[in-house]
């Protein structure tokens, strides 16, 4: 018997059914069986799924110098945090670090990495992947506590209750949103999960007036036999990004806007992924199994600009890639290519992370802006493609 599948069934009884969300943090996140607590194999060819930085350092190489050009535009500050979301194993931090310091000696010189990383196991992977850059203190590990901490101490300063040096800071996120527990709305009411001769069954219960609100504001009401994600716990993590003093939040996902919900997609995007294979049965080997939803950029967007950014145009990943890579060719990610057959194997890694068939046309981007004209903004490298474009 499923371990994990037993202690789900045990809170039920104690409580009765329990939320979709609920549901989903605790297989993803409970802190000994969940799929991101349990161990760090998940990532990669040979485990579950790969992301952008599986692929190739050259995903890091080009935000690297994306985030050179934003702290530019800040005025070349003396020190900039980088604050990263749901880092994983700390692959993308390290290629920004290393690169930056190799390409970039003056942002360098300014940076500091946060890597916020609620899984323990992943932080092990973290501590032994960046400790060089750790132990010198260019970069440090904070728990979601740590930072909610830090985000209240902003706020604070931002209403004159406590005095402090606010830097700018770029807080950035892959892949991060859709690893957040969702609630799911059906046209019966608010999914619940309850469980009956040891089997997770479904049943609904009224949805909350903030579930409703979800749905009038940035989604739709799903139709008789369709479901739509709400994901409150995304809002929340999107608040405490944009509330920085000054900087940009760029969101890198899986995802979709509410024009698109109102022609009839996106509508119920829940999956479960397992060795590469994706099914919708959520209730298979809790704990086992990676579980996401796509990002509504709708809401992330709408929320960023209640905080006072300033949001660009949603472009998709491919769009953004060629807009940084263009100006040298990409020569960011050739550089240790010795023989042509490394810089042909280079060439298609590359044109996985930027082609419509691979993962260019399915990632969105956002970026948002606040104490910098929205202008300016506009022509950064990874914009000012998208906008030739149009
Ligand atoms: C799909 S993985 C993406 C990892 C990485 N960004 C990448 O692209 O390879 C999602 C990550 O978010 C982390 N995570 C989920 N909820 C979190 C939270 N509240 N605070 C910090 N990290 C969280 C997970 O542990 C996991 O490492």
């Amino acid at each position: 018997m499923n371990a994990l599948r037993e202690k789900i069934q045990h809170e039920i009884r104690e409580g009765g059914p329990i939320p979709f969300s609920r549901y989903m943090e605790m297989c993803l996140y409970d802190p000994e069986l969940g799929y991101y607590s349990r161990n760090a194999a998940q990532f990669g060819k040979a485990g579950d799924f790969y992301t952008s930085s599986d692929v190739h350092a050259v995903f890091g190489r080009l935000l690297a110098r994306q985030f050179e050009e934003m702290w530019r535009l800040l005025g070349s500050p003396e020190q900039i945090t980088l604050r990263e979301l749901g880092p994983g194993r700390g692959l993308f931090a390290q290629d920004v670090l290393d690169w930056s310091e190799k390409k970039f000696p003056d942002f360098f010189q300014a940076l500091h990495y946060v890597l916020v990383e609620s899984s323990p196991a992943l932080r092990q992977r973290i501590d032994s992947a960046l400790d060089k850059h750790l132990a010198r203190g260019k970069a440090a590990m904070w728990t979601p506590q740590e930072t909610s901490g830090a985000v209240a101490q902003t706020l604070a300063v931002r209403h004159g209750t406590t005095e402090a040096v606010a830097f700018p800071s770029i807080v950035f996120a892959n892949e991060f949103f859709d690893a957040l527990p969702v609630e799911v709305v059906g046209a019966e009411g608010s999914l619940r999960i309850d469980s009956r001769d040891g089997r997770f069954v479904e049943t609904w219960s009224s949805p909350s007036s903030e579930e409703l609100e979800f749905l009038d504001r940035y989604s739709v009401h799903p139709e008789a036999g369709e479901r739509v994600e709400v994901p409150l716990q995304a809002q929340m993590h999107m608040r405490a990004a944009a509330s920085l003093e000054r900087g940009f939040v760029v969101v890198i996902d899986y995802g979709y806007s509410r024009e698109e919900q109102l022609a009839g997609r996106h509508r119920g995007t829940l999956k479960a992924i397992r060795q590469h294979s994706v099914s919708d049965n959520p209730y298979e080997a809790p704990g086992e199994q990676d579980i996401t939803a796509d990002v509504n950029f709708t809401a992330l967007a709408a929320l960023a600009e209640r905080e006072g950014m300033q949001t660009q145009r949603l472009i998709t990943q491919s769009q953004f890639l060629l807009g940084i890579g263009e100006a040298n060719e990409f020569a960011d990610a050739f550089e240790d290519c010795r023989l042509p057959q490394e810089r042909a194997k280079v060439a298609l890694q590359l044109k996985h992370l930027v082609t419509p068939a691979g993962m260019g046309e399915s990632f969105q981007v956002l970026v948002a802006s606040k104490g910098i004209s929205g202008e300016k903004v506009s022509k950064l490298a990874g914009l000012s493609f998208a906008t030739r474009a149009r």
